[in-house]
């Protein structure tokens, strides 16, 4: 099958976050079970020239807002699949990559642009794959212009929903300058009175998706639909559930670049040099015997920041080390400088996005907290488990399906899971991973069983082809 995926960000040309580190894999997967799939994504000012190997449309006019839109396309395969990238300067060459009042603008351009690029590659798709809100404006366009195009009439669209809560919410009275004139159109966006690209890409596309079966159940729920828990049950004969995969190529304890030490689950030698070295580089006193506890997020409400913030003082009497990379909102941000300030020889923080050191403490840690509000999959918990650190994770969303909690008696699990959203609910969770930790062949035993674990791309790849076989079918 001929598959186009479309996103707002894909590894290693962008990243803020997992939906990146999904849509540069996905498309390489599908390659790697048979199907001809390809990636379109924006050409950001953040993207490195060193990806950008040539140009593979130097006349992409597109027909834009009354008249036409210079851009061009890049084309790469820095991700192991063929790639796209639209450069559209005055829209993607910013400080940020999101983040601007007219971001709807920026992506329902980016999405016009795909479709003509697609149109100038030849043969059309099967399926085009939309990726969250930023991709909501494609499937409007495509449910109509499968009509009186006899281009795209039998292309179909996949829609994947990374994160509910993102929604692209803008005016109504905007929609017409995009070229959504028609009350169908009109109607596809409208959601409490506003334009919504996501409630869009929800209503019209042809096949929904989510990146877990649980989250795929939450979501229809008041508590966790955004207001879309109605359109979601409407629509639920058409919504399955995909766990994202791990991309080995890039996190692998075996073979990852950015660690000064390699190791895997038979010989966990390395790992304890990646923790002396992690340990350094926080310029934390060496001590390899007490555990470190580590997270890497951006700082928003979703990851339970606020549950981190209530057990840190618990786990830094305990003796143990936290260490914690991300950036965000204020609030979350001075606590953690705070932390660091009250226990410098037991706390290592870094404030903003460092791909290096994330690798570098998924290795070098021992427990990943990981207590999120919701989380539709979660990627994180998942390289934990490769690099043998043991995740303590709420039971919500993909959390819930990738973590199995240990059983110390059995031996089986492969991690620590609590569901109330409480500080002693993920204290004591906190507690038991300590415990386990003090008794080597429980410690031995949770690493192997997360080590040895298939969470491999192919498994979910061939999935999405089941999933695009029904499409079309
Ligand atoms: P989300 O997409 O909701 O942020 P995920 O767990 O799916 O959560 O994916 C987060 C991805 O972003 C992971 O690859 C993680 O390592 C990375 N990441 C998050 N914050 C940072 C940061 N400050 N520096 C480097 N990588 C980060
Ligand atoms: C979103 C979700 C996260 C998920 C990622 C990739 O950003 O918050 O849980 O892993 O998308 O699907």
């Amino acid at each position: 099958m001929r598959v186009a995926v479309l996103s707002a960000e894909a590894v290693p040309y962008s990243k803020t976050g997992g939906l990146g580190d999904v849509a540069g894999a996905l498309p390489k997967a599908l390659r790697a079970v048979g199907e001809d799939a390809f990636l379109i994504t924006p050409c950001y000012w953040q993207t490195r020239g060193e990806y950008l190997w040539h140009t593979a449309v130097h006349d992409l006019d597109v027909e834009w807002r009354g008249g036409r839109y210079p851009a061009k396309a890049f084309y790469s395969e820095a991700n192991g699949s063929p790639t796209f990238l639209i450069d559209a300067p005055s829209y993607f060459h910013r400080d940020s990559i999101y983040g601007y009042v007219e971001d709807y603008e920026r992506f329902a351009f980016f999405n016009h642009a795909a479709l003509a690029l697609i149109k100038r590659l030849g043969a059309p798709p099967d399926i085009v794959h939309l990726n969250d809100w930023h991709c909501g404006f494609a499937a409007v366009e495509l449910a109509h212009l499968r009509f009186w195009d006899s281009y795209w009439r039998d292309t179909r669209t996949v829609f994947s929903i990374h994160n509910l809560a993102y929604q692209g919410g803008f005016d109504l009275g905007e929609l017409w300058k995009f070229g959504f004139s028609s009350d169908f159109e009109r109607n596809a966006f409208a959601f409490n009175g506003y334009a919504s690209a996501m409630k869009a890409g929800l209503a019209v596309s042809d096949m929904l998706s989510t990146v877990s079966r649980t989250y795929g159940y939450e979501m229809q729920t008041p508590a966790n639909g955004y207001g879309l828990d109605w359109l979601l049950r409407e629509r639920s004969d058409r919504l399955y559930g995909i766990v994202n995969g791990v991309d080995f190529d890039i996190w692998n304890p075996e073979t990852d670049r950015e660690l000064g030490a390699h190791y895997n689950a038979l010989d966990l030698s390395g790992k304890r040099e990646c923790k002396r070295q992690l340990l350094e580089q926080f310029s934390l006193p060496v001590d390899l015997d007490r555990p470190i506890f580590a997270n890497i997020t951006r700082l928003t409400a979703q990851k339970g920041i606020d549950l981190m913030m209530a057990v840190a003082g618990d786990i830094l009497a305990t003796g143990a080390y936290i260490v914690s990379l991300g950036s965000g909102e204020r609030q979350y941000e001075n606590f953690w400088q705070k932390l660091r300030d009250y226990a410098p020889r037991q706390v290592g923080v870094f404030r903003g996005y460092n791909e290096s050191l994330a690798h570098r403490i998924e290795a070098g840690a021992d427990v990943f907290m990981m207590p999120s509000k919701f989380e539709p999959c979660g990627l994180n918990q998942m390289y934990s488990l490769r690099y043998g650190t043991i995740p303590v994770v709420r039971a919500v969303g993909g959390l819930d399906d990738t973590v199995e909690n240990f059983d110390a008696v059995s031996g089986t699990g492969n991690g620590f899971k609590f569901r109330e959203y409480s500080p002693d609910k993920f204290l004591e969770k906190i507690y038991e991973a300590l415990f386990a930790y003090y008794d080597k062949d429980a410690w031995r035993k949770l690493q192997w069983n997360g080590m040895t674990i298939d969470n491999s791309w192919e498994n979910a790849a061939r999935k999405y082809v089941e999933l695009y076989r029904r499409t079309v079918s």
